[in-house]
């Protein structure tokens, strides 16, 4: 990345093609436009480059919904979504569209006969997303695809945690739109994706005006720096993902049997259909706040980055029907390409010590 930023290096500004700078960097662009498609299975002229997920979401929802050329006001997205999903909805409701909010069962899952069930003949979109980020449940995209194809409804998966860690193909799935970012896949902050499926780019209403960057979907001088970075994150992921997985995987045997031996801890949501890496644990008797005082300097949260310096309880936890009490004693831990056994093990130990003296001063 730090090439794209020196004089010494490729400088150019990408749509610069009239000199031989500008054509370096947007060899540059081309280049990671390839191995971000790569990952998704889809072609490099069906990405458009955003600054992250969240302005993503926010294209794929506001740019249908806002679509002359696509039919219906109505728009399906689930309790569990990301605020990127759920306040976007929440504007085009407030300017006139019909949102339905599909609630998960008590594990967290959105099948595809909820789907199927919520959808109606005015129904323009269905946008979720594919692994929760605070949960870990996976939502079986495919089979809700098949619902909505045969349906004529379009779909948009907010694949943001879900593209590092499964295998994706946008093609073979069936999806039309479909979001990722850069640091969910150990790239750089503030570059992501949308792909756009060929043939619906003309629909698309972009949220941005200005030159003609994009096909004029998302206008702005590109970040040559950042879409190299994300580019080569992809293509890093592609490499390594099996081997990440196992891994994690085995990290996360390790850190449940930890956290499950804890008297009065439960798993929150499904634990058949969830991604091995993230976990969230409700502690009984003790709240998340004081848990993560209390441990100090292990790096964990009560729910996602965006909504922690709130304090109301995860809006994915109630949306289980958990009470708030449950919800508040919740922690989320996150396992990644980085943690090593020691840390897992010294992680379980510290909860250990921490939930069992702040219960005893509780007593
Ligand atoms: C599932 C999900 N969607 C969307 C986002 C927003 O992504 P970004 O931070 O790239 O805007 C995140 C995380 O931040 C996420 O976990």
């Amino acid at each position: 990345m730090s090439r794209f930023l020196t004089r010494g290096g490729v400088f150019g500004n990408p749509s610069s093609i009239t000199h031989r700078f500008g054509n370096a960097a947007r060899e540059a662009v081309d280049r990671a436009r390839g191995q971000v498609a790569a990952l998704i299975g889809a072609t490099p002229g069906e990405i458009v480059w955003t600054s992250g997920a969240t302005e993503s979401i926010n294209l794929a929802i506001k740019g249908i919904m806002l679509s002359s050329s696509v039919p219906g006001r109505h728009l399906v997205v689930t309790a569990v979504e990301h605020k990127a999903t759920l306040d976007a909805a929440g504007w085009l409701g407030s300017s006139g569209f019909d949102v339905s909010i599909v609630a998960p069962d008590p594990g967290g899952r959105i099948t595809a006969k909820r789907i199927q069930r919520a959808i109606r003949e005015d129904t323009a979109l269905v946008s979720l997303m594919h692994v929760n980020n605070e949960l870990g449940t996976v939502t079986d995209v495919g089979s809700i695809a098949r619902v909505l194809q045969d349906a004529g409804v379009l779909f948009h998966v907010d694949a943001a945690q879900s593209a590092a860690r499964l295998a994706l193909d946008v093609s073979r799935l069936g999806v039309d739109l479909l979001s990722v970012s850069a640091h969910k896949m150990y790239g750089p902050k503030g570059i992501g994706a949308l792909f756009v499926r060929r043939g619906l780019q003309a629909a698309l209403v972009p949220q941005v005006h200005g030159g003609g960057q994009e096909a004029g979907l998302r206008p702005g001088t590109l970040p040559t720096h950042q879409i190299a970075g994300m580019g080569e994150a992809a293509s890093l992921v592609a490499q390594h993902r099996e081997e990440d997985r196992a891994r994690i995987a085995e990290l996360d045997d390790c850190l449940l049997r930890h956290l499950t031996r804890i008297p009065g801890s439960v798993v929150n949501g499904s634990r058949r259909d969830r991604i091995p890496g993230i976990l969230n644990v409700a502690f009984a008797g003790v709240t998340a706040e004081s848990l993560m005082v209390a441990l100090g300097d292990v790096a964990i949260s009560n729910g996602s980055a965006c909504t922690t310096a709130t304090l109301e309880p995860s809006h994915v936890l109630l949306a289980l029907g958990m009470s708030r009490a449950r919800a508040f004693a919740s922690l989320r831990f996150s396992i990644g390409r980085f943690t090593t056994r020691a840390e897992i093990d010294l992680a379980g130990a510290r909860v250990r010590e921490a939930v069992s003296s702040l219960r005893s001063l509780a007593a």
